[in-house]
């Protein structure tokens, strides 16, 4: 089954492209329509006013990344929870709020718990974004969308993820029709980034080699930073996740503007600091971070885009996604993290597909 691969990770990782591009044609075939979420979802669209996401892990990532979407697309309010942390505080329920679950396989015991109590509470829509067919959280919702990312073997979840952002990006797209947001020329703008995005992975892929001759300069440290900004923030989260999932590293993300808040304390020349720098309208924001961590010894190993003017210098790695792609950015900029995870693992010799301690589907509390 692992064919030429030696990982079902890394098998999972170079399935992205068709992965991702098998989960858009469900909007590039029938467009960006409600009825792609099933049958009564205009009605339910039509009759939301805020969103709520509720998820565990990586999936809470995706969660985390679409709240920027949502809002600046479909221009509707987005509240983003852990999904074990929600279903054991007392809430305020709004009946016109939607409730999202997002799930790679469905069967998430935290994630379905906080689906009901959202539910008991008086929420009364519900939309599930799903991997695996006619589970446990589908089958609870309303409205449902599956993503067609095929089965996920690694336990560290990769092509569940990026399909998860694509069908998250689907949803801001079409909640932004009905709410009257998306234009036909934002439409066409939307369109041909979901159409390009499997060729953008496909380059990202290219870049393994690149990013394996970086392995060695974290295989043999404690611990590691990862930064972003904006949309970017939830991506240098889920570096941080899948880094210390698969190599027992410990590692951090912050928004980059919070360094000088405290964790820049721990800077200095043992402390790889992976940065996710799009050349987006935050660049210059990233760069001014940067400096506060080489002006502290740090090493910086740098994620941008082919037209940003970075330069390796002193201490300053960097490696460049394609141009800049605009709003499909975060999904591009993963593969990067999930290959230095994964070269990682490899020069540290754990075990990728299994690590120690976890379980594929989190069925009990
Ligand atoms: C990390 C990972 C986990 C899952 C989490 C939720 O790589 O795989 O954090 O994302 O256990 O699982 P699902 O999406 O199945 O609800």
């Amino acid at each position: 089954e692992l064919g030429a691969y030696s990982h079902f990770m890394q098998k999972e990782i170079y399935e992205q492209p068709k992965a991702v591009s098998d989960t858009a044609e469900i909007f590039l075939d029938a467009g960006f329509i409600a009825e792609n979420f099933g049958e009564n979802a205009e009605a339910v669209f039509n009759d939301i006013d805020s969103i709520k996401i509720l998820a565990c892990g990586t999936s809470y990532y995706a969660a985390s990344t679409a709240k920027y979407w949502l809002e600046s697309i479909a221009k509707i309010a987005t509240d983003v929870e852990i999904a074990s942390e929600y279903r054991y505080r007392e809430v305020i329920a709004n009946p016109k709020q939607l409730i999202i679950t997002i799930s790679q396989s469905g069967e998430t015991l935290d994630t379905m718990e906080a689906l009901k109590y959202a539910q008991a509470m008086g929420h009364k829509h519900s939309l599930s974004i799903c991997n695996v067919m006619e589970s446990a959280l589908p089958r609870a919702s309303e409205l449902v969308v599956y993503t067609r990312a095929g089965a996920e073997i690694g336990v560290a979840s990769t092509k569940a993820f990026t399909t998860q952002l694509v069908a998250l990006f689907g949803l801001a797209v079409t909640l932004g029709r009905v709410r009257g947001y998306v234009d036909d020329t934002k439409l066409v703008e939307y369109t041909n980034a979901l159409r390009s995005l499997p060729n953008d992975i496909q380059y990202a892929l290219n870049l393994e080699p690149q990013i394996s001759s970086w392995s060695s300069k974290f295989a043999d440290k404690p611990s590691a930073l990862f930064l972003g900004r904006g949309i970017h923030y939830p991506i240098a989260l889920e570096g941080a996740l899948k880094l210390k999932e698969i190599t027992y590293i410990h590692a951090e993300a912050y928004p980059a503007g919070e360094l000088k808040h405290g964790p820049l304390a721990l800077v200095d020349e043992n402390m790889p600091v992976v940065v996710i720098a799009p050349n987006d309208s935050l660049l210059d924001k990233v760069k001014a971070n940067m400096q506060e961590v080489s002006a502290r010894g740090g090493e910086l190993f740098v994620f941008t885009d082919l037209d940003s003017d970075f330069s390796d210098s002193e201490g300053v790695h960097v490696i460049r996604t394609p141009r800049h792609i605009g709003v499909l950015s975060p999904i591009v900029h993963t593969i990067p993290v999930q290959l230095l995870s994964y070269h990682v693992a490899l020069a540290k010799g754990t075990d990728v597909d299994k690590p120690r301690n976890l379980a594929k589907s989190v069925t009990v509390e």
